[in-house]
């Protein structure tokens, strides 16, 4: 099988999320690292990726330059990763797209809904993939969940039960670092902190396992931190379309928990539980039935569970191979086979309804809000 090609943008040398993407690209084999503009400053990314084995012709200064160095070739990369900070999302992925490139974008894919609905619109246009990195949706045991769930093995849905909570912001004499600052600062950071940086990656994971969408939300945020202008703590409340009840605290002042993000999905029949920090572990409880642990790797899993289990029963797999999960997943959906799951723009644009509406929500005191996006109302 010929190898595809990739290049990155952002993820430069100790940034939080690029080591991930590296790991996750190449884990499989199917993408080679061809291209990249890797950091802000640009003598910086281009020694950087020429370290990691970019050509010199590659190693872009900026991703204009990328753009324009790329779309001439006519080995020109297969699909670009945008893992630059937020704001510039947007430009990155709306240039690519319409250059014809295939792109993954890191979440939030967007700062506004119509900014979101328009890269929508261009993916669709463009005919090419917009896939959007909610990794954590990409763990086995989760799409054992939601492969259980749409078996009807838990029943219909009525509840669903879900918490992105970590105590790394919590030090209020840590504050005024500028490295936690920005996060809640408006100028830096936009409409929402804690819930756009973690609590959309709860909400997606909602609607992902219970195989339904978010309809409307009640929010009520709080800045736990008084100099702190955005959330550090938010509860949600939502309903979903096929009716069930959710609830989502996410929190960054929640100290003593790490990562802190779990999902309970309550049914009809039964109930299930999943927690990243035990992601090849899925808790399965049938009504008047016995708590049962369905392990990563073990037989008798969904298809979608098993194809993407890698190594032996109990041995760990973790966060990189679940990113690993969502380039093997592209990688086929680049090859012609697309792959049911794979977050795409879609997903994107409706995490940014739902923060605005939950902004505007907990402005007007916990207001029940529509927070679908215009084009999927
Ligand atoms: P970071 O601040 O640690 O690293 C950002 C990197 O991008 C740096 O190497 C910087 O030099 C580079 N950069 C900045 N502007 C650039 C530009 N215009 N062109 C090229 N390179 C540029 O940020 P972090 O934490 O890695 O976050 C990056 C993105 O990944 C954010 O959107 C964040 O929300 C997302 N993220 C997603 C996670 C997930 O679970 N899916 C987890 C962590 C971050």
């Amino acid at each position: 099988m010929t190898k595809l090609k990739w290049g990155m943008i952002g993820g430069g040398e100790g940034s939080q999320i690029g080591p991930a993407h590296r790991m996750g690209a190449l884990a499989d084999g199917r993408f080679d690292f061809t291209a990249g503009a890797l950091d802000h400053r640009p003598d910086v990314g281009r020694e950087y990726a020429q370290r990691l084995g970019i050509a010199a012709d590659r190693a872009y200064g900026d991703w204009t330059e990328m753009l324009a160095g790329e779309r001439g070739r006519e080995d020109r990369i297969d699909l670009v990763t945008v893992a630059t900070p937020n704001a510039t999302h947007f430009e990155i992925t709306k240039a690519f797209l319409e250059a014809g490139f295939n792109v993954l974008c890191e979440k939030p894919m967007t700062m506004t809904v119509e900014e979101g609905e328009e890269i929508v619109k261009i993916a669709e246009k463009s005919g090419k993939i917009c896939a959007v990195n909610y990794c954590y949706s990409a763990y086995p045991m989760v799409r054992q969940a939601r492969a259980m769930v749409r078996a009807g093995e838990i029943g219909k849905v009525r509840l669903v039960v879900t918490s992105f909570s970590h105590g790394h912001h919590g030090d209020a004499t840590d504050a005024d670092n500028p490295r936690v600052r920005w996060r809640y600062d408006p100028a830096m950071a936009g409409v929402s902190g804690q819930f756009a940086d973690c609590g959309i990656h709860a909400l997606h994971m909602a609607g992902f396992i219970a195989d339904d969408e978010v309809e409307t939300l009640s929010a009520d945020f709080a800045s736990t931190i008084p100099s702190r202008e955005l959330e550090d703590d938010a509860m949600v409340n939502f309903r979903m379309s096929n009716g069930a009840v959710g609830r989502l605290w996410t929190s960054s002042v929640a100290i003593g928990r790490q990562h802190g993000f779990d999902i309970q999905v309550f049914g009809e029949t039964g109930g299930l539980r999943w927690a990243s920090e035990q992601p090849n572990q899925l808790i399965y409880t049938p009504v008047g039935g016995r708590t049962q642990i369905i392990e990563k790797g073990e037989g008798g899993l969904h298809e979608e569970a098993q194809r993407l289990s890698r190594v032996a029963i109990a041995h760990p797999e973790g966060f990189p191979l679940a990113v690993a999960n969502i380039y093997c997943d592209l990688a086929d959906a680049i090859a012609g086979e697309a792959r049911d799951g794979l977050p795409n723009a879609a997903d994107g644009v409706r995490s940014m309804a739902a923060v605005h509406t939950a902004v505007a929500s907990a402005k007007g005191g916990g207001a029940w809000m529509d927070a679908r996006p215009p084009m999927f109302r």
